[in-house]
């Protein structure tokens, strides 16, 4: 995968050395050069209930180059677009009492959890739940309105977007697949089965395929030639967790990296861009809200230009029109 990478340099190192018929309009310090992308968080999330057709058009209409669906796979095999395997915080399931003793207590890497989970629910019983804000602060106007949405709508969407000529790439996150195999299911096979089914590449849509757990990747290496990406859980808790990441030694296209990483405790550049670019590794960086930058910050707009100068080449958005806006276009 590097290598693909790599070849993408040499060819702008060549383009460089020759006379340029129009200066570019802004240099980039970015793994390729190329200008970094923006990432919709979950879709426009900051503004809408996450993972919603209404967020993720929203962000489309607001030039993200990438939307993002967090992917779990329910109990009959149909992958939906959900941040977590739990169902309280995002929808509107506690309120549902046909559904009140399919709550059950969990093992989870954060402890034992009472919820609702989206594997014991067939697909259509998932369809009587409606998405909610999770996020206080934030607008809660189309809570309890829109409808929990399929890995394939989402797909249609992109594919109905780059028909009208607007091409908007899929960055896409498996969730939990550890979980899936310990009871005897995979998201591999799906995942990559239902994005060859709507004939994505065909169609020229970009895609990542995202995780933070490396023997889902490897598998995904093996299966496909897509760009993968290695989530990095975030610096405090991967050491709290024994985790540590040699840059050199993986084998993704990139890395998907906290804000804490790139960014020391005054908000000024740490070495991290500069060793995984040494490396041959994309950073894109997670996350950017506005309604909640990341300390020292208090404008997001701040954070986000202070992690466009440190070379990244992508950041997740809640509010994707505020990235568009400091990248500029
Ligand atoms: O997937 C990376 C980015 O989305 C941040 O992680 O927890 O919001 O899925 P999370
Ligand atoms: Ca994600």
């Amino acid at each position: 995968m590097k290598r693909l990478i790599s070849a993408s340099i040499l060819v702008l190192a060549a383009c460089a050395s020759a006379p340029a018929a129009e200066a570019p309009a802004q240099a980039w310090n970015t793994l390729t050069g190329e200008r970094p992308i923006v990432i919709a968080h979950r879709g426009a999330s900051g503004l809408y209930p996450e993972h919603t057709m209404m967020a993720y058009k929203a962000a489309i209409a607001q030039g993200a180059d990438f939307i993002e669906p967090d992917l779990v796979m329910t109990s009959d095999g149909v992958l939906i677009a959900r941040h977590d395997l739990y169902l309280s915080a995002t929808t509107d399931i506690a309120d549902h009492p046909e559904f009140a003793d399919r709550k059950v207590a969990r093992q989870t890497p954060f402890g034992e959890q009472e919820d609702w989970w989206a594997d014991d629910f067939t697909f259509p019983e998932i369809q009587n739940l409606k998405a909610r804000q999770q996020f206080e602060g934030r607008s809660m106007e189309y809570n309890d309105t829109l409808d929990l949405v399929t890995f394939d709508e989402v797909m249609d969407l992109v594919l109905a977007e780059a028909e009208k000529g607007n091409i908007v790439g899929l960055h896409v996150e498996a969730k939990w697949p550890s979980h899936y195999a310990s009871i005897g299911k995979g998201l591999a096979d799906p995942i990559l089965d239902a994005m060859k089914a709507k004939g994505l590449k065909e169609a020229g849509i970009p895609v990542y395929i995202q995780c933070f757990e490396p023997p889902f990747l490897a598998e995904v290496a093996e299966k496909s030639d897509l760009p993968l990406i290695q989530n990095m859980v975030g610096a405090p808790y991967a050491s709290m967790m024994g985790l540590e990441y040699d840059l050199d030694a993986m084998t993704t296209d990139g890395v998907g990296a906290d804000v804490s990483y790139v960014l020391g405790k005054h908000g000024q550049p740490t070495d991290f861009v500069a060793r995984a670019h040494d490396a041959g590794l994309l950073v894109h960086v997670y996350t950017v809200r506005d309604d909640r930058p990341d300390a020292p910050f208090t404008d997001s707009r701040d954070e986000l230009k202070a992690l466009f100068d440190a070379g990244v080449d992508g950041i997740w958005a809640d509010f994707p029109a505020t990235a568009v806006e400091v990248r500029g276009k």
